[in-house]
């Protein structure tokens, strides 16, 4: 999750690439850099400074030389190697004359790079994107032409990438490509332009083409062509933009809450990439706690707030059951006031998409004094959370904007279930042949997210038509448990409706007296070990007037007869569900919310980030 752009031929070369990584920041903000090409030179400029990098690389560029009709601009978003300056993109090569930049992950970066050391390059960073500007240079040595060069690296490399590279020995040319991470090319006359999203040049360019998977890209001052990357010319599709640039930032969505809830399939895929050697072995590159402390542990402890302790939830089943270590969820705020006791071998576990929340922190600070060994679970690349806890994996949803949590949800699962694995591996808990099944299942939610997505307008229409209930309860059993709860949060903070989550089971020990026509209960019903128990309780709620939508897989004939609305959703592996299910209660209290003319990003009260006790 970075954000890239590119010019050629323009007389005002930095000041668009500057202005265009300002609003790419939300992308990533941790460093930011230039690099401006010209017939024999190659000048670069680059600044970490936190949230503030792109300022503090205005600063660095005050004194840039004039005369440079092309350049690129890389605002990043760490991954692999720490939010500094010597990391921070655009790269060069040994000679200092190509440069590129990169977003997205090359897994096979560090045998590319043993591999280009072994023949004498030289490397001054520790990304994974550094291997591409010494491919390029070997390329280019052979005597090929830039696009070439560039088709040729990109054969060898895998994972995914958005880049673009400049070479002072072919100036102004900029050679982009694409696999998975997005790329735009823009046209004016005279003027060529690339960026990882359209704000970066929506009031520059006025034709804008979408570059596909496995494209290159020749811009130069006067157009560009495309290519496979066998070298076959493509033609890039046309975009029709009808977008001011504030929708632009948006992607064109009405919100941000809907932007992120449609790159939720990206999220998960982001945090999953790169997290298996060819061997088996499941990594956590940011994960700097050794096998065997990780071996030994003898009790897990999750906290966290809100929508992250929904995710934490999810963990509790996925550890307990995979890597038989017995697991507790607490709330973040509760924690540190209630004597917890920490013994040898207690993991405790920080989850937070911002990194920020002041509870969680307070948690994790209790837990160190208290001797625990702490891993952060974050979305922000260097947050507090991050920086103070021994160990931490980061989710890579990108930036959340909305301050309903929807994709760092998914992906705080996604990297829990993950991690459950890594245990369950270390302590042979699991056979490897079922590891691998469930690793290739949990790679496979990403698509069948995608699908539960196209549905948005069968899960719509169902909200309109319960638009004026005023209580809503949400059962499950299991993991339906904790989607319940994050159904029902959704719905709460939205709509501002009374909505509670529960655990089925318990429905009859006391809530079912509150069960009457008007109420709307949401079941859970995908796990197929729960189904019979969960139908049974949806029938002692529809006896008593309620009505009643279930969250049930495609293939499921029994819930016509006990539900009086249906969001379809994809099968998956029970413990997997939650990433799924979760989908259509995201839209339906959304729905709802729209419905009730309610301000989505914003709800009144909250902030995306709590920060005070
Ligand atoms: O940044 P964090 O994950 O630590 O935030 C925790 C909660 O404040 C957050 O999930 C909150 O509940 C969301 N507004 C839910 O949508």
């Amino acid at each position: 999750m970075c954000g890239i752009i590119g010019v050629v031929g323009s007389s005002d070369t930095l000041s668009t690439l500057l202005e265009g990584l300002q609003r790419l920041e939300y992308r990533g903000y941790d460093s930011a850099g230039v690099a401006l090409v010209r017939p024999g030179q190659t000048w670069r400029a680059r600044a970490a400074d936190g949230t503030q990098s792109v300022a503090a690389l205005r600063l660095e560029c005050e004194h840039a030389p004039s005369g440079f009709s092309s350049g690129i601009g890389h605002t990043r978003w760490a991954t692999h190697g720490a939010p500094e300056a010597v990391n921070a993109h655009p790269h060069l090569d040994c000679s200092g004359n190509i440069a590129i930049i990169h977003n997205g992950i090359i897994e096979n970066h560090s045998e590319l790079q043993e591999q280009l050391e072994s023949r004498g390059h030289v490397f001054t960073s520790v990304t994974d994107s550094e291997v591409l500007a010494h491919l390029i240079e070997e390329e280019r040595a052979k005597g090929l032409e830039l696009i070439d060069a560039v088709r040729q690296s990109l054969l060898i490399v895998r994972g995914a990438f958005a880049l673009a590279v400049m070479d002072a020995n072919e100036p102004d040319v900029i050679v982009a490509a694409r696999r998975i991470s997005p790329l735009v090319v823009g046209t004016s006359p005279g003027v060529t332009y690339l960026a990882s999203d359209i704000p970066a040049i929506l009031d520059k360019a006025d034709v804008f083409y979408a570059v596909n998977d496995d494209e290159v890209v020749r811009l130069a001052p006067e157009g560009f062509r495309a290519v496979d990357l066998e070298g076959a010319p493509v033609r890039l599709h046309q975009l029709q933009i009808d977008w001011d640039l504030e929708t632009a930032e948006k992607g064109g969505y009405d919100d941000f809450m809907t932007k992120e809830i449609n790159e939720q399939p990206d999220a998960l895929r982001a945090t999953l990439l790169d997290r298996r050697h060819s061997d088996g072995t499941i990594t956590f590159d940011e994960l700097r706690i050794s096998d065997q402390e990780l071996r030994e542990v003898k009790r897990v402890v999750l906290v966290a707030a809100g929508t992250s302790h929904h995710a934490a939830q999810v963990a509790k089943y996925a550890i307990e059951r995979w890597a038989s270590v017995s697991v507790e969820v607490d709330i973040a705020s509760e924690y540190r006031y209630r004597d917890p006791i920490v013994e040898v071998g207690t993991l405790v576990i920080g989850v937070s998409q911002s990194g920020e929340t002041i509870d969680t922190i307070m948690a994790i600070r209790e837990a160190q004094r208290r001797g625990a060994r702490v891993v952060a679970i974050s979305n922000i690349v260097d947050s507090s959370l991050a920086r103070e806890a021994d160990a931490v994996i980061y989710t890579r949803a990108g930036l959340e904007v909305s301050v309903a949590s929807t994709k760092a949800f998914v992906a705080q699962v996604a990297a829990l279930e993950l991690f459950a694995l890594r245990l369950a591996q270390l302590r042979q808990t699991l056979a490897p042949s079922d590891i691998d099944a469930l690793f290739q299942g949990l790679n496979a939610v990403s698509a069948q997210v995608a699908k539960t997505l196209t549905r948005r307008g069968d899960y719509e229409s169902v909200a309109e038509q319960l638009l004026n209930t005023r209580d809503f309860f949400f059962l499950g059993r299991h993991v339906g448990f904790p989607t319940a709860l994050e159904g029902a949060l959704k719905l709460k903070e939205l709509s501002y409706l009374h909505a509670e989550g529960y655990p089925a089971g318990e429905l009859k020990h006391g809530p079912l007296a509150l069960i009457e026509p008007g109420v709307v209960v949401v079941a859970i019903t995908t796990d197929p070990n729960m189904h019979e128990k969960i139908l049974s309780n949806l029938a002692e709620v529809k006896a008593r007037g309620a009505t009643v939508v279930a969250v049930a897989t495609d293939d499921d004939e029994k819930i016509a007869a006990v539900a009086d609305f249906v969001f379809r959703v994809p099968a998956t592996e029970p413990m997997f569900t939650p990433m799924i299910d979760v989908v259509p209660l995201q839209i339906f209290a959304y729905a709802i919310a729209r419905g009730l003319k309610h301000e989505i990003d914003r709800p009144r009260n909250l902030a995306k980030t709590v920060t005070v006790e």
